[in-house]
């Protein structure tokens, strides 16, 4: 069976079984839930199992796109370490339990998947022994093939707060090949689980602890089908699945070698084929390569990739086959894959090249750092601190580090690496603990009060009450003057950060005080956050409250938003359909728009779509906006903006007879009120991916006004009086510059030359057997100084051995000896060389260039005694005497 067919299998099984099948979830999860990324089947419903909503079905079926980030770095040097994966689940929210939960598994894997019951174990949790009854009397496993196992395997939870329960897993015996008899509690290897059925009926806190039972008894279940695949096709490991082989092949194919020859080929296969397909998905839902969070998880794996592939000698781009395969793969499961394809390379394909660059420049750094070592110091390592400032500031992973430095004979001090690592860890798991701390509170709120009406598209104030207030440490009863809350009202005019808008901002009144609303952000379960801060007076929990919308900020937004849409619109109409908007911001008087497209857009363009777009503005049609079924919007052909996630029930807004898209946001009545969009730039931000800025209605005019402003001060400044004739004067001036700066080059070039010639002359014959050169060159730096030795010892190179050693004083003592090849060949290394010099100045140097060494010290005053020793030690090199 592949993959492909276990998948449908699976879910046929379910929906054959009354569940409704229901898409993946998108891997970027809500925010209120507290992960990084989706890691299981069950995180979509998780407010259904708390009761906080009304689930729409009672049983539910899916196969769910997960991403464990945990172990990155074991991808690829071990069998079984995969970053993304798909579970296959089963979920009853209070409808059938553990019985049928039961029975279901193992008629699906007996019958559905033809596995021999006497290959089954099943375990369930210590004091459940309900469970054991059920898998023995009601299924018919034999006692002795279900094991007991304690909180640590068998107890499941999300690891936050949230809802968990008792477990039973099902594992397969994959025969003695793989390990010893005995069941999964003395071999994980042989005995393999592929299933984990959750009896959830418990919320418990941060720490597992139960807090109370969940108002009904619920199933939700967990197979990954990468397992699954692994024992249906009787292989070693999910590599070798169906799942994997494509990708694997195009890997070998474009490297020319093969899997299963060398360790080290093989480490670097498995994470092109596992990386391109985790990150195919990851960019598909809309992850993109930044510094932090999901996104630099998403970098860090694209530039192993890239730099693995380099490591195979693929030179050109791994990531676009192998995409394709992906696509073509698993596109039928997963639409996103299709429709955002091009989408998905053009990010892919930036990164790469991208890193071509930091390659590039972190093998610079990488070089400097192999010069600057300290040749007396005979450790061997480079720092850890090197290490990680390559991993850090060019995402070179530690092993490519450790893997060139072994090219130099040297190791990694990978110790003060990792210490340096953990301490970047903890600060991030902090801020993610401080941010997760606020974030259940809310949560808690949100659950309790249910949900917030909008009634922001008709209003923009309304009569209220504080639902619930939460402070920085948690929740408030009352909250003083000065403290930041987050607040939650049961009917809110405030608009929820979403579609690109920013959110609403205003204030919250109450008897007893004002609270000045600064953002207002989506909650869980459909509720709204108003962010603030008490700005008088006390305000309490349960309090009536007169709500109101900073209305001329939200009118800014508004028009900005009915603007975002004409220009929308103007781009693919120009450009063409594939002009398509991947990602915006909405706020009071601008807006950033971007939109896939392959080159710039040249002057004439933009002006000809900022006049488009205000033409169409003028013409003061009317936005209307109505809510209908997916399936009637997507008939009228409304634009469904990219990664966003839409029910069944959508809210469509239209602009006269030309613009309609799916958007919950606000808008003018009237594109007359828009009344001037006013474009400032556009720029690339990626491979095939462009960016539009533009200022609307008023800001716009007071950025053409500062913009003449601006030009009359150049005007005035260049002594021009008016401004037709200030750029013809900058041109002008500009070019008196280029010819006094060529002058100028030309007077010190000749005064290089003359110290050239003043320094050739001070080489001096020793014994008859060389030529050395020393001197101390003031106001040169590191750089100068390299040049003038490398120079001076290249006219050197036809008299035999030859030396030059150049000392200077500029940001600290440097020294720079340069050695002739024939020197060289007599033993004279430039590093062996400067050895003792570099001890008078109080410092060192590396390099392994045996023609070339730098050192730098802290004692600028020895420098004439450094020089000092060259002689004697140049002899000494020759073997003479001094
Ligand atoms: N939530 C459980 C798991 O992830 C079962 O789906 O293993």
């Amino acid at each position: 069976m592949d993959g492909n067919r276990i998948r449908e299998t699976f879910l046929r099984f379910f929906e054959e079984r009354g569940h409704r099948r229901v898409p993946s979830s998108s891997l970027i999860p809500p925010p209120e839930s507290g992960l990084l990324l989706a890691n299981a089947g069950m995180n979509q419903f998780i407010p259904y199992f708390l009761g906080q909503a009304e689930p729409p079905y009672a049983r539910a079926t899916s196969s769910q796109k997960c991403f464990r980030a945990n172990d990155i770095e074991n991808v690829g040097h071990t069998a079984r370490h995969m970053t993304f994966f798909e579970m296959l689940g089963n979920f009853s929210f209070g409808d059938y339990f553990k019985t049928d939960a039961a029975s279901f598994a193992y008629e699906l894997v007996t019958e559905g998947y033809g596995i021999d019951p006497d290959r089954l174990w099943v375990t369930r949790y210590t004091t459940d022994e309900e469970a054991a009854d059920i898998w023995a009397d009601h299924v018919g496993v034999p006692r002795d093939r279900i094991v007991t196992r304690g909180k640590e395997d068998n107890y499941w939870w999300t690891h936050a707060a949230g809802p968990a329960g008792p477990c039973s897993e099902i594992y397969v015996d994959r025969g003695p090949k793989y390990g010893p008899d005995g069941g999964p509690a003395v071999d994980e290897e042989r005995f393999i689980e592929i299933w984990n059925l959750v009896f959830m009926q418990e919320e418990v806190d941060g720490d597992a602890n139960v807090v109370q039972p969940l108002p009904s008894k619920n199933i939700d279940t967990g197979s990954g089908l990468e397992r699954v695949a692994t024992v249906l096709q009787n292989v070693d490991n999910a590599f070798e699945t169906d799942l994997f082989r494509p990708l694997l092949e195009v890997a070998e194919s474009l490297s020319g070698r093969k899997h299963g020859v060398d360790a080290s080929t093989d480490v670097s296969l498995k994470v092109i084929a596992e990386h391109a397909r985790a990150t195919t998905f990851l960019i598909a839902d809309g992850v993109q390569p930044s510094n932090e969070g999901r996104g630099y998880i998403l970098r860090r794996m694209l530039r192993r990739v890239v730099s693995h592939a380099r490591r195979l000698g693929i030179e050109g781009g791994v990531l676009h086959p192998l995409i394709a395969i992906v696509v073509e793969q698993m596109g039928d499961a997963y639409p996103e894959l299709v429709e955002n394809r091009s989408y998905i390379e053009s990010v892919a394909e930036s990164e790469e090249e991208h890193f071509g660059g930091t390659l590039r420049q972190g093998m610079a750094m990488f070089d400097q750092a192999i010069a600057d070592l300290d040749p007396t110091v005979e450790t061997g390592q480079l720092p850890g601190e090197t290490a990680f400032r390559l991993y850090d500031t060019h995402g070179f992973p530690p092993e490519l580090t450790e893997e060139l430095a072994a090219e130099h004979g040297l190791s990694v001090d990978r110790q003060r690496f990792d210490e340096l690592m953990d301490e970047q860890k903890r600060r991030a798991k902090e801020a993610v603990k401080r941010q997760d701390m606020t974030g259940d509170a809310v949560a808690d709120a949100a659950g309790r009060l249910g949900g917030s009406e909008f009634v922001g598209y008709q209003r923009l104030d309304a009569d209220t009450a504080i639902g619930a207030l939460v402070g920085p440490d948690g929740p408030l009863e009352v909250a003083h003057e000065g403290t930041p809350v987050r607040v939650l009202l049961p009917v809110t005019p405030f608009y929820a950060e979403g579609g690109g808008q920013i959110g609403d901002t205003g204030t919250i009144r109450t008897p007893g005080g004002v609270i000045r609303v600064t953002d207002t952000q989506p909650g869980p379960g459909g509720v709204h956050v108003h962010h603030g801060v008490v700005d008088s007076g006390e305000v309490r929990a349960g309090d009536d409250a007169h709500a109101e919308v900073d209305a001329e900020a939200r009118e800014a937004t508004a028009r900005s938003h009915t603007a975002t849409h004409v220009v929308h619109w103007t781009l693919r109409h120009l450009l063409g359909d594939h002009a398509r908007q991947a990602g915006s911001l909405v706020a009071p008087g601008r807006l950033r728009f971007d939109f896939s497209h392959h080159s710039a857009l040249g002057r004439d363009q933009l002006e000809e779509a900022e006049l488009t777009a205000n033409a169409k503005l003028a013409a003061d049609d009317a936005v209307r906006a109505y809510e209908t079924t997916m399936d009637y919007a997507r008939s009228q052909g409304a634009t469904a903006l990219f990664g966003e996630k839409y029910g069944d029930i959508v809210r469509v807004v239209e602009i006269g007879d030309y613009s309609r898209e799916l958007c919950g946001g606000t808008h003018v009545p009237h594109t007359g009120r828009v009344a001037v969009v006013r474009v400032l730039h556009e720029a690339s931000i990626g491979a095939g991916m462009r960016r539009i800025e533009a200022l609307v209605g008023p800001d716009a005019l007071r950025h053409v006004n500062a913009e003449h402003r601006l030009l009359e001060e150049i005007t005035h400044a260049l002594g021009a009086t008016d401004p037709e004739q200030a750029a013809e004067r900058a041109r002008r001036a500009m070019e008196r510059i280029k010819q006094l700066e060529s002058e100028l080059g030309k007077i010190r070039k000749g005064d290089r030359a003359s110290v050239v010639e003043g320094l050739a002359q001070k080489a001096l014959p020793v014994d008859g057997v060389g030529t050395l050169l020393v001197s101390s060159v003031p106001g040169e730096d590191v750089n100068g100084l390299k040049e003038l030795a490398v120079g001076l010892r290249d006219r050197m190179e036809r008299d035999g051995a030859g030396a030059v050693v150049l000392g200077g004083t500029e940001g600290g003592a440097k020294l720079v000896a340069a050695v002739t090849k024939a020197a060289v060949d007599r033993g004279v290394t430039a590093k062996a060389l400067l050895e003792p010099a570099a001890k008078a100045i109080g410092g060192g140097g590396g390099g392994n260039n045996p023609g070339l060494a730098i050192a730098g010290g802290r004692n600028p005053e020895a420098l004439e005694d450094a020089l000092g020793t060259i002689p004697a030690r140049f002899s000494e090199l020759l073997g003479g005497d001094a």
